[in-house]
């Protein structure tokens, strides 16, 4: 493998007396009579490489004239001091191949600030750019961490099932995954579409959340997660939403709800101290450029225990002021993101953990509590965006969780094997989702969350 900018960096001049490669892509170009000075960068750091080329002779000088800004190239040369101020070293090259010109004249990337929208335009091209590559590090460090927590606690990593046949949060929201003709749908005697003839022998949909395959392996591994592509055909088009997101899901048995929130807490924690320790240079970039104060907040939450309050709590602490707001306070009423913000701005100013929702708005798997009018969920919500994680104890008597089915509208023949789960062996178990790409706008500070995915899919997008 051939060396990498970052590391190249951390190099002193005489760490190398071979000629060094350097592969990259050109930031900037300065010319001058007798050499030229060049950024290159590859994407291993937000710093560039500044590189020297002399003009020695006639071959290289045609080649420096076709270099600009966006092409791919290679330099040869030795390390050495940089007289510069921004960085220790710089590249003394003899020689260059250049890759792949890139025409200045349509070249989209100018050195001046896109805007995040002109951005998604070219997603192709954006990961070079110093904010979308600092992104894209900081989610790379954020895959591995959650990955190190779980495993460094015992949880084995489940793939559970993209296409599936249930509705795990029974919401309907579902994209559907068929290979019937549409224009020819076949139909039964009754008037209604034939899923026999469909690829599965029934109907099936991209998986809105992995937790339900997450419990079956629960009730025998004990502690699991998953970590995959979820899918929600959700008409909200807002800057925390999107059609395909990606979901971490542990799911425990023998653990009630209590134990539930102490693993969510530790988690964020864990991965929060992972990039603030990896990625220091990408995290200054967030601090400075796009949200000022940002490491101070995640030092001091990751320093401090989580709030916690019940959803009949919160709603009194948000009827206190309750004009303020434009969605109307009820209990019974779901939480509204002005609401979540209130709590954990104006309130608490750090993550809360809100618990015991009413049963009406949240999913049938949840415990019921003895009230009959709640269930064991809790929420995790943290400044600036509101819900990153949502979980619960769930329900594990048979007879109540066919009630919450039947009362849902759910069909039970298609939840037999879940059922079953209550019949044999049943034990108190709970479980979370986070949401990745809300952890990672909650990590970078980065506004709408079609920027911390490289491929954003949204109501009426699906470009790339
Ligand atoms: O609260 P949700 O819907 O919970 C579940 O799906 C459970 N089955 C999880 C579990 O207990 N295993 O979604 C969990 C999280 C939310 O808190 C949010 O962070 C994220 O997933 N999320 C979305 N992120 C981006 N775009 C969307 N449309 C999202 N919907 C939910
Ligand atoms: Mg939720």
């Amino acid at each position: 493998m051939s060396l990498r900018i970052n590391n190249l960096l951390n190099m002193d001049p005489g760490d190398s007396d071979k000629l060094l490669h350097v592969e990259g892509w050109v930031r900037t170009k300065r010319d001058s009579k007798n050499f030229c000075f060049f950024e290159i960068n590859d994407g291993s750091s937000l710093k560039n490489l500044q590189v020297i080329l002399d003009k020695t002779n006639e071959e290289i000088i045609v080649i420096i004239d076709k270099i600009s800004t966006g092409a791919s190239v290679e330099f040869i040369g030795e390390l050495v001091e940089s007289p510069g101020k921004n960085q220790k070293v710089e590249l003394k090259a003899e020689n260059v191949i250049l890759w792949g010109e890139s025409p200045a004249e349509s070249y989209p990337l100018q050195k001046k600030r896109h805007s995040f929208e002109f951005l998604r335009e070219i997603a192709h091209l954006r990961p070079r750019t110093n904010t979308i590559g600092a992104v894209t590090r900081v989610r790379s460090a954020l895959s591995f961490a959650i990955h190190s927590f779980f495993q460094s606690n015992d949880f084995l990593y489940i793939h559970t099932p993209i296409i599936s046949a249930s509705d795990c949060e029974g919401a309907g929201e579902m994209f559907q995954v068929t290979t019937l003709p549409l224009d020819k749908v076949p139909k039964g005697k009754d008037g209604l579409i034939d899923y026999n003839q469909d690829f599965f022998g029934k109907q099936a949909n991209l998986t809105v959340s992995g937790q339900l395959e997450a419990e079956i392996y629960a009730m025998a591994m004990k502690n699991v997660y998953t970590f995959g592509p979820t899918f929600r055909a959700e008409n909200s088009n807002t800057s925390r939403h999107l059609a395909e997101f990606w979901m971490i899901e542990p799911e425990m048995a023998f653990c009630t709800l209590d134990g539930d929130m102490a693993v969510a807490e530790d988690f964020l924690k864990y991965i929060f101290s992972y990039v603030m320790e990896h990625c220091q240079e990408d995290m200054e970039f967030f601090n400075k450029w796009i949200e000022k104060g940002l490491t101070d907040s995640l030092r001091s939450i990751i320093d401090s225990p989580f709030s916690h309050m019940t959803y009949t709590e919160a709603v009194k602490e948000l009827q206190k002021d309750s004009s303020q707001f434009e969605f109307p306070v009820t209990w019974g009423a779901d939480l509204q993101s002005e609401h979540e913000k209130f709590l954990t701005e104006k309130v608490f100013n750090g993550p809360v953990i809100v618990t015991d929702y009413p049963k009406e708005i949240k999913a049938f798997y949840m415990k019921m509590n003895d009230d009959g009018k709640t269930v064991r969920a809790m929420d995790v919500l943290v400044p600036r965006l509101g819900e990153i994680i949502g979980g619960s104890e769930r329900e594990n008597r048979h007879d109540v969780l066919l009630n919450r089915i039947k009362e849902w509208g759910l069909n039970k023949e298609d939840y037999w094997w879940y059922l079953d789960l209550r019949k044999y062996g049943s034990v108190p178990h709970a479980g979370f989702g986070l949401g990745f790409e809300r952890v990672i706008q909650y990590v970078t500070g980065m506004q709408n969350i079609r920027d911390v995915i490289p491929f954003p899919r949204t109501v009426k997008n699906a470009e790339f």
